[in-house]
């Protein structure tokens, strides 16, 4: 594909983000590479760098960048205006899609992301509840609150369940609300719920947590023990939702949680997520429904806007269509075999982790279960994604997302690129 015209780089550009910006950045990936332009399944650099995009904005663009589509829909919804704070057709339209598609969505409440979206789901699950304490797992990823940020990514093994904290500014008193297992272990779990069941609100999990696909008889196991002791089961579909399959990892498994969370890809790459679920869970948000004590307020300024609507609902229009998710499994497949053969004969001791929609290589010899399990060696992951970029593909610290624009070239070029970074390891 021919380079986009792109402005040279502004070599202050770094030198001002490094003033401006804590850390020289926007949080998120490596700050040396600043993007100017993406199309498709590719993006580039200030200096015109051309890279294959497996980071895809942390996984929004499944149906690829600047989708002309999705590009029009938007285009003609800002002449119209862009946010409303009130009720408007299109996000209406994709709240009953969502409906439509997701097994335990019988309401929808949009918010604005992910973090929020989780934030609202466990707070759910303790209106409905009436208690407090959330179970969470080791490395299970739910945004960036108080209650998300507990043993998201501890440096060091601590005891289950106590939780450890990954921020500076989380109050103390937090740690006695969160209860952390390890992912695919439904005995800690079942012995946690006979010890602290009748505090116990929800238990919140990735379905497909980070890599880590649930073992067979895990999901079913939270949603036997959840519906036995009355607990509120959130998936966090955050990732997974319309990713793995179009009625998300809950259809991929065939479980069914009370409560799900939506983000990332109903938003087509603009501020878009949901809080989804059974419509007597979801009565907590409306007033005309419940007493005042079981009544939680939610308000958000840019909630189901227009512009990130409509991008939405072309990009699950654009997923819907036949063949969709076998081009990205087809992908997605092709890479991590490409990958495990090129580690395999270089006789490097490695894993190619997760499903074709998103996987890692994990530089370990153990099986990756949990979140420990998945702790590989983080220098040679780090080293092999710097030889990646010089290659020219660009990925996420963990994480390699396909999109329906990844093209067999893209693919070609790809296992060239790690087989050449295996190498120069
Ligand atoms: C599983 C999961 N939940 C929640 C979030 C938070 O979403 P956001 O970044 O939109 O706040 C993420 C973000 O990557 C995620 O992966």
């Amino acid at each position: 594909m021919p380079a986009p015209a792109v402005a040279k780089g502004d070599s202050q550009l770094i030198e001002t983000a490094r003033r401006v910006l804590p850390g020289g950045g926007f949080g998120n990936v490596s700050h040396e590479i600043i993007i100017a332009e993406g199309k498709g399944g590719r993006v580039w650099d200030i200096n015109g760098k051309e890279y294959v995009d497996y980071l895809l904005g942390s996984g929004p663009m499944i149906v690829g960048h600047a989708h002309p589509e999705v590009v029009e829909v938007v285009q003609a919804q800002t002449a119209k205006g862009t946010t409303f704070f009130a009720n408007n057709e299109h996000g209406i339209r994709l709240a009953a899609e969502i409906v439509d598609a997701v097994a335990c969505a019988e309401q929808v409440r949009f918010v604005s992301t992910g973090s929020e979206a989780d934030a609202y789901a466990m707070r759910l699950a303790r209106a409905h509840t009436g208690r407090d304490k959330i179970l969470k797992f080791e490395g299970g990823y739910h945004g960036m609150s108080d209650y998300g940020l507990m043993s998201l990514a501890p440096k060091r093994a601590g005891n289950f369940p106590q939780p450890i904290p990954d921020s500076a500014g989380i109050p103390k008193s937090l740690r006695d609300e969160v209860l952390v297992a390890p992912f695919n272990d439904l005995e800690t779990v079942a012995g946690l719920v006979r010890e602290h069941g009748d505090e116990l609100a929800g238990i919140i999990v990735e379905p497909f947590q980070r890599l880590i696909a649930p073992k067979p008889g895990f999901l079913e196991g939270l949603r036997r023990i959840t519906e036995e002791n009355g607990l509120m089961l959130i998936f966090d579909e955050v990732v997974t939702g319309f990713r793995f399959a179009y009625g998300g990892a809950q259809a991929y498994y065939g479980v069914t949680p009370d409560i799900c969370t939506l983000g990332k890809a109903i938003g087509g790459g603009f501020p878009l997520a949901a809080v989804a679920g059974r419509a007597d869970i979801m009565a907590h948000f409306d007033k005309g429904k419940v007493s005042e004590d079981k009544f939680m307020v939610q308000i958000g300024t840019l909630s189901g806007n227009p512009i990130a609507a409509v991008a939405g609902l072309k990009t699950l229009e654009i997923l819907k269509r036949p063949g969709a998710y076998e081009q990205i499994f087809k992908t997605g497949g092709a890479l991590m075999k490409g990958y495990a053969e090129i580690l395999k004969n270089a006789g490097v001791q490695a894993r190619v982790v997760g499903d074709a929609p998103m996987f890692d290589v994990v530089f370990t010899a153990r099986e990756v279960t949990d979140y420990r399990s998945a702790m590989g060696d983080e220098a040679k992951l780090k080293r092999c994604n710097q030889l990646l970029r010089e290659r020219g593909i660009l990925k996420g610290e963990s994480k390699y997302y396909i999109s329906l624009a990844h093209t067999e070239a893209d693919v070609a070029f790809t296992l060239d690129a790690f087989a050449a970074s295996i190498a120069g390891m």
